[in-house]
């Protein structure tokens, strides 16, 4: 059986797809696919390792009808349109689980680098101003005794309140549409409504699935209701935020700072406003780029390629 893989992949991965017998295709360059592109590998194939953001939609799944399987080396499934794979018996798995502690960590790095203006200050050095930290326009907040706010409370949510919770004592909020039971009882957390959970934060994070109805959600008219002091933190999706949006309300200091890992649109150019303003870090979408975490993500979208190839049940199944 052919199966496609859109980047290539670490060799015990490799390794394990020869001895399972498939005919392996990878895509070597250095850019990513066009649809065009993933179509022509993809129309003749069995089964689809899907590692970044190609867009997985029904003109693609309508071409390449052929394929029993797509395995997504991600959690986020956003980027597939699910009813149509479903509609062509398409099997599509996911990643869960396995990347819950590497992204709350990258949230957690981010909400520190920006309370202190860690990368617009790094980036001062190379610009030969030592001094910048010593003029009071650049200091940094604390986050001891704050209010984190997490927009979309789920395992991710959950490592990151833990974290903060342990490490600066900070009060939890959390806005979902059904109550976290163990982070109410485990950390205090307290249910609340979008617009508390907007005004009240000192760092609001976002970690929930992106989907039609709340992309975009985080917009001009929602960073106004942000406290001045308020710091955006986004490890999820950039299709939440707005981002002309974001640098405007961090142009007026309508918030203080922002810490994105997705940006949107992927890639950011390296001429976005956002690179160089203070109080914003911004990081490559590296949530899930552990060692660990990565070698643990491949084994599960193996797992489930060979699952669905083989028509057993696979262990993520969307
Ligand atoms: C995920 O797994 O969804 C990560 O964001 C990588 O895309």
């Amino acid at each position: 059986m052919k199966v496609f893989i859109t980047r290539p992949i670490m060799d015990f991965g490799m390794e394990r797809l020869q001895k399972a017998g498939l005919d392996v295709t990878v895509w070597e360059e250095n850019r990513a696919l066009t649809p065009e592109e993933l179509v022509s590998h993809c129309q003749q194939a069995d089964g689809l390792l899907n590692a970044g953001i190609n867009q997985l939609n029904a003109k693609f799944l309508e071409a390449c009808q052929n394929l029993k399987v797509i395995s997504l080396h991600s959690v986020g499934y956003d980027h597939v349109d699910i009813e149509t794979a479903k509609k062509f018996g398409i099997k599509v798995g996911n990643t869960p689980g396995v990347l819950t502690d590497a992204t709350a960590e990258t949230a957690f790095l981010l909400m520190q680098s920006v309370a202190r203006n860690a990368f617009y200050l790094s980036n001062q050095i190379s610009a030969g101003n030592w001094k910048a930290s010593q003029d009071i326009t650049q200091f940094g907040i604390e986050l001891r005794g704050k209010t984190l706010g997490i927009f979309g409370l789920g395992s991710i949510g959950f490592a990151l309140a833990k974290r903060a919770k342990a490490a600066f004592d900070m009060e939890i909020i959390y806005h979902n549409r059904s109550t976290n039971d163990r982070a109410e009882k485990e950390l205090d957390a307290r249910k609340v409504s979008f617009e508390e959970l907007v005004t009240q934060s000192d760092v609001l994070s976002v970690h929930a699935n992106l989907t039609a109805e709340n992309t975009g959600i985080f917009n001009g008219e929602v960073f106004g209701q942000m406290k001045p002091s308020a710091i955006f933190i986004n490890t999820a999706r950039g299709g939440f935020h707005n981002e002309p949006d974001l640098i405007q309300a961090l142009d007026n200091r309508q918030i203080w700072g922002a810490g994105l890992d997705v940006t949107n649109p992927e890639p950011m150019q390296p001429d976005n406003p956002l690179l160089k303003m203070p109080r914003v870090c911004i990081l490559p979408h590296i949530g899930s780029a552990t060692i660990e975490t990565r070698i643990a993500m491949l084994n599960l979208a193996i797992d489930n390629l060979l699952a669905g190839l083989n028509g057993t049940s696979m262990k993520a199944e969307v």
